[in-house]
């Protein structure tokens, strides 16, 4: 999968880019993102259930410029971190991951500042009808055997979580077929009220 999700890299830089103070990242898997963080970050917490750490990964954690520390929890069965924690929230091909989307997301901003941004890069329905059909159709068959969602309105559950997108780019990503090509990246900022 690591070899997958390293052809993305280029994708990666832009969207890390506003990312500042203490950030939480959730799927930090092979820590990809960690050299895309710019100098501003000053401490990462890096959630995913999954224990084990490929070398390569520990090889990021120790050239990163800031303390990184890992934390083994499901993020939607709640976050170990008390309300407006950290500046920054981070999410890259994660939440199609995620048993509960909608509750990871209703942590992520709980967990955030008032004036937080919540980074995130995600693939999700495609704004093309035939496809996004094609997707609402063969996801419950591709999840029973194990596969990621591929049919997450990745916009409209961020707004339904209570957040507000400031800004949403929606583009195919190149050499993944119409199923997962769909990406969409975004800066989004806590509401100031619940939806
Ligand atoms: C497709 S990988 C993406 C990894 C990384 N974000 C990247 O961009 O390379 C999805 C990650 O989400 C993690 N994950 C799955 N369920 C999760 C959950 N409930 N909470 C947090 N992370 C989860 C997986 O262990 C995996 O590392």
């Amino acid at each position: 999968m690591e070899r997958s999700l390293r052809r993305d890299a280029a994708l990666r830089a832009p969207p890390r880019a506003p990312a500042h103070g203490d950030v939480i990242e959730i799927g930090f898997g092979a820590g990809l993102n960690l050299p895309h963080y710019p100098a501003a970050v000053r401490s990462l917490v890096a959630v995913d259930p999954m224990r084990a750490l490929p070398r390569r990964a520990a090889e990021r954690i120790d050239a990163a410029s800031f303390p990184v520390e890992r934390v083994h929890v499901p993020a939607d069965a709640g976050l170990p971190f008390p309300d407006h924690r950290f500046d920054c929230a981070v999410t890259t091909w994660t939440l199609c991951s995620i048993d509960d989307p909608a509750a990871a997301l209703a942590e992520l901003r709980r967990v955030l500042r008032g004036d937080g941004l919540y980074l995130f890069l995600e693939h999700g329905l495609s704004d093309h009808p035939r496809w996004a059909a094609w997707q609402r159709g063969i996801a419950p068959v591709r999840r029973w055997f194990g596969g990621c969602r591929i049919d997450l309105p990745v916009d409209g559950l961020v707004a339904a979580a209570g957040f507000v997108i400031v800004d949403l780019a929606r583009f195919q990503r190149r050499g993944r077929r119409g199923l997962t090509a769909q990406a969409y990246r975004g800066v989004a900022r806590p509401a100031k009220e619940m939806p």
